[in-house]
């Protein structure tokens, strides 16, 4: 069963929508009442991953030293990329003089109208091409961004994180399927502006305002009151779980700390010694002359960016009859008064640890 045959069929989608765009959606943004394909590329590209307000005063800038493909593809690279400076994700500013070179060289110098030559010039993709191609030559052709992606699993209730290929698939599917049959030209840029309207300005991420929407009573998320459910979010890798045995050698107030090699977790700072296993563990404890390992501390995890750590903390105590304090032989090591911990770089879980032995013992 695929994702799209679950869903509800709302056959005036675009007819709604499109009504919608004309009355309440925004007609004056500096790309728009333009058929000019390299303006309207120009601004999509921009706006891939940046807010419409950051775009136009670059926008503007950018088309006043290029107003043209021949002119962007003519510049020098570096005129391109200081114009592009602070606008982020600099492959875009790459790519798009690259594309305004394709399309002088190879296309002299007219962007080709179909979805498909499009997305093959640098920097297009199919949502990219499709925006291009029905806002510049009518195409009827669907967008599919994140916003779009919002409103389709909002309105529609596609389960499942529209990142995942399966579901984006099934996006695509509804997507063309909502798309007005038989459109004019000016009827499929209002369609396509509809979405991107929608979904910036009622259908936002944090607080949709579904009492303005056209769609608010058939909306699946509205309806059943799920707006902060859909679209799901990212699913939370699974963190793999290590485990380590930390031997607190103890000798009166005093216990052990090895400092850690420079790179790697908790890299140049002072903890206590590790071994992979108990058995481990206990020899390296017997080899300094300790009594075996008791442990009244309970274990822990500590959860990193990447994976958890299981803690085994095993209190050891040096005997005293057997010897002096016995440096380990690897690695730089420090008897540390408990009192003076402070003046050692610990990790915070070990430091708790410790605060909790402190505790006990005075
Ligand atoms: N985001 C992407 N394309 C857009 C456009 N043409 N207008 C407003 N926001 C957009």
């Amino acid at each position: 069963m695929t994702v799209a045959s679950t869903i509800p069929v709302l056959s005036d989608f675009s007819v709604r929508l499109i009504a919608w765009q004309r009355q309440h959606g925004r007609h004056d943004l500096p790309w728009q009442n333009t058929r000019d394909p390299y303006r309207i590329w120009l601004s999509e590209i921009m706006l891939q991953q940046t807010q419409v307000s950051t775009v136009i005063p670059y926008y503007a800038r950018f088309l006043a030293r290029f107003p043209d493909v021949a002119s962007l593809a003519a510049a020098p690279a570096d005129d391109v990329m200081a114009l592009w400076a602070g606008l982020g994700y600099y492959s875009r500013a790459r790519n798009l003089h690259r594309c305004a070179q394709v399309v002088v060289e190879q296309h002299d110098g007219a962007f080709p109208e179909s979805v498909e030559a499009l997305a093959e010039l640098p920097g297009i993709g199919r949502s990219t091409a499709a925006a291009v191609a029905s806002f510049a030559f009518g195409a009827r052709a669907t967008i599919l961004d994140g916003n779009v992606k919002r409103v389709l699993a909002r309105v529609f209730g596609v389960e499942g994180f529209p990142g995942d290929k399966r579901v984006e698939n099934a996006m695509w599917v509804l997507a063309e399927s909502l798309l007005p049959s038989n459109a004019a030209n000016d009827e499929v840029s209002a369609y396509t502006q509809g979405l991107m309207d929608l979904g910036a300005t009622l259908c936002v991420r944090g607080k949709p305002d579904c009492m303005r929407c056209p769609f608010a009573t058939d909306c699946v998320a509205n309806v059943t009151g799920r707006q902060r459910e859909l679209p799901a979010a990212r699913p939370k890798k699974a963190v793999p779980t290590r485990r380590t045995w930390m031997l607190v050698l103890r000798d009166g107030d005093a216990v052990m700390l090895e400092k850690r090699p420079p790179s790697g977790i908790w890299g140049g700072l002072w903890s206590l010694p590790e071994a992979a296993d108990e058995a481990a563990l206990s020899a390296r404890a017997r080899a300094l002359g300790a009594h075996e390992a008791v442990s009244p501390l309970a274990p822990f995890t500590h959860t990193f960016t990447h994976f958890r750590l299981d803690i085994e903390p095993r209190v050891v105590e040096l005997n005293r009859v057997a010897g002096a304090k016995v440096a380990l032989a690897d690695g730089e090591t420090a008897w540390v008064s408990l009192r003076d911990i402070d003046a050692y770089g610990v990790p915070a879980p070990v430091r708790k640890l410790l605060d909790g032995l402190q505790g006990s013992l005075l």
